[in-house]
């Protein structure tokens, strides 16, 4: 006997939706990408032919109790026959496809078959703490292949794929009729995703959401409409800007502070980042992956290679014999990594903060003794030898690492201290808002920014009170490493490592 595996409620929402990605503003690309694939000729990448439109639209007719609804436009070519078929029957990419197009199609902008579930993530009901609850919210697919005419309207309801054993796709409304809220009589082709009850607040947050994730260079943006205003991607960084003799390696960086994110491998020919250099790690040369470092590095052929999460690459594409990814390798050792560094090396570490880091860990050496370079993973706990490479990591290279020190400097971007059984990286290189000393850094919890560079206002006149404040500083912001959810913990913790101080 075959049995088909069937698709859950459950899996559905927690898995392929909420679970997936790392921000609220990548399922809302996702859902973008989508219009985006729609309004462009097949297999050709035209941005400029795409008008997609966010809004949050108050009385929704189809929001509970007339609550505001997210409504998600495009005026493609709506959602045609095999569009239809691969929407509703298949999660994931069919092999048929697969056998047609390895990496995707419209340069990997569509690939992966889950996207379209994003949608449910987007509904702050599907986010609710009881399951039950979850799995009966979802969103309305309203879509029109021809100019005028009825529309096709189906709730998309993760439960119904269980008791119902699937969506009904074969609804059509009149376009005049109230289901259709704001759209209303509209011309043309198009398809629209309506989320009720959905998590933004305001036009504002859906831009502060996707502003990173939108195409990064202007000749590559689409016409956005959030909330009926045209928006567009954030400003280049400037203060290194290398372009390949081909024009298709592009480094466009600048030092930035921890509001920005580090650099970011993004895809040349359709603008999106695609990878965090913070997450590739060591497979870049130093500086790329340091957090000061900010900005966009594009090189050809990325976007079919990103992960599903959508943060970083397939290791497929990073492995050694990729020809793809050591000419890239090639362009940032040959002529981005030199300029970098001398580029974040503008201001030294040196000064009253930075002497009293020094001390800082020579005390907790005292205490807890030397963290041992060759034994600490990336994660900064201890690992056992492990004669096997390193695979990619998200964090900095084991203690002391960074890039040789110019002559003359003994200072160091990194050093590592223990506390216990734990590894912690102080990191010197990061400018921090005036009155924080030490900061965890959220893509790492074994890494813990200083405030070194002379920017700390609130630092001690004397010695003494220098080493006790930023003792504390420091043991404050690891506390709140272990602890990230519980203040009072956090603080127990810091005072009990002091405590151990004084025996
Ligand atoms: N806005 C849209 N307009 C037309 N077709 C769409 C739209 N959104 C999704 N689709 C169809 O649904 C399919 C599945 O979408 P998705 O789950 O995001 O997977 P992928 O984008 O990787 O193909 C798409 O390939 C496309 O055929
Ligand atoms: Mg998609």
């Amino acid at each position: 006997m075959k049995l088909q595996m069937k698709v859950t409620a459950f899996h559905m929402v927690d898995n392929l939706a909420t679970g997936l990605y790392e921000s609220e503003g990548q399922r809302v690309m996702e859902l973008i990408r989508n219009s985006l694939v729609a309004s462009m000729p097949t297999n050709k990448w035209e941005p400029k032919r795409a008008k997609i439109e966010v809004s949050l639209v108050p009385n929704h007719p189809l929001s509970p109790s007339k609550g505001v609804a997210l409504v998600i436009l495009d005026h493609g070519c709506g959602l045609t026959d095999p569009a239809l078929e691969r929407y509703f029957n298949w999660l994931g990419t069919p092999l048929a496809q697969l056998r047609q197009h390895q990496n995707g199609s419209y340069n990997g902008a569509s690939q992966k078959g889950i996207g379209r579930l994003a949608a449910l993530a987007l509904n702050e009901n599907c986010l609710h703490d009881d399951i039950m609850t979850r799995i009966k919210h979802g969103y309305y697919l309203l879509s029109r292949t021809s100019k005028s005419g009825e529309v096709r309207f189906v709730p998309v309801i993760p439960e119904r794929a269980e008791t119902e054993q699937g969506f009904e796709t074969e609804r059509f409304i009149s376009p005049t009729s109230t289901e259709m809220g704001s759209l209303k009589n509209i011309p043309g082709s198009f398809t629209s995703i309506i989320i009720p009850t959905p998590i933004f607040q305001s036009h504002g947050e859906i831009y502060d959401a996707v502003k990173w994730l939108l195409p990064r260079e202007q000749d590559k943006m689409f016409d956005l409409l959030i909330g009926g205003k045209t928006y567009g991607p954030p400003p280049l960084e400037m203060d290194i800007n290398i372009t390949s003799q081909d024009g298709r390696y592009r480094a466009r960086l600048g030092v930035g502070n921890t509001e920005s994110d580090g650099v970011w491998l993004c895809d040349d020919e359709t603008g999106f980042r695609v990878a965090s250099c913070q997450k590739l790690g060591r497979l870049l040369p130093d500086p790329l992956w340091y957090p000061d470092l900010v900005g966009d590095i594009f090189a050809p052929g990325l976007l079919r290679y990103q992960n599903t999460a959508r943060s970083t690459l397939a290791k497929e594409f990073t492995r050694k014999g990729n020809k793809e990814w050591s000419k890239l390798l090639m362009f940032l050792i040959s002529q981005v990594a030199p300029v970098s560094k001398q580029l974040i090396e503008r201001d030294a570490i040196r000064g009253n903060a930075a002497e009293t880091l020094d001390e800082l860990a020579e005390m907790f050496n005292d205490r807890f003794g030397e963290p041992d370079g060759e034994n600490i993973s990336e994660g900064g706990t201890r690992k056992p030898r492990d004669p096997k490479p390193k695979e990619p990591t998200d964090g900095p290279k084991p203690s002391g690492g960074g890039e040789p020190t110019p002559a003359g400097d003994k200072y160091r971007r990194y050093i590592s201290i223990r506390v216990h059984d734990e590894i912690y990286n102080l990191y010197r290189g990061q400018t921090l808002h005036p009155f924080v000393f030490a900061q965890v850094n959220p893509n790492n919890p074994k890494v813990i920014f200083t405030n070194v560079r002379g920017g700390y206002k609130a630092l001690p006149e004397t010695k003494q009170a220098r080493r006790e404040h930023c003792l504390m500083q420091v043991l404050a912001a690891i506390g709140k490493s272990k602890f990230p959810r519980d203040p009072n913990e956090a603080t127990l913790f810091a005072n009990k490592i002091r405590s151990e101080f004084l025996k």
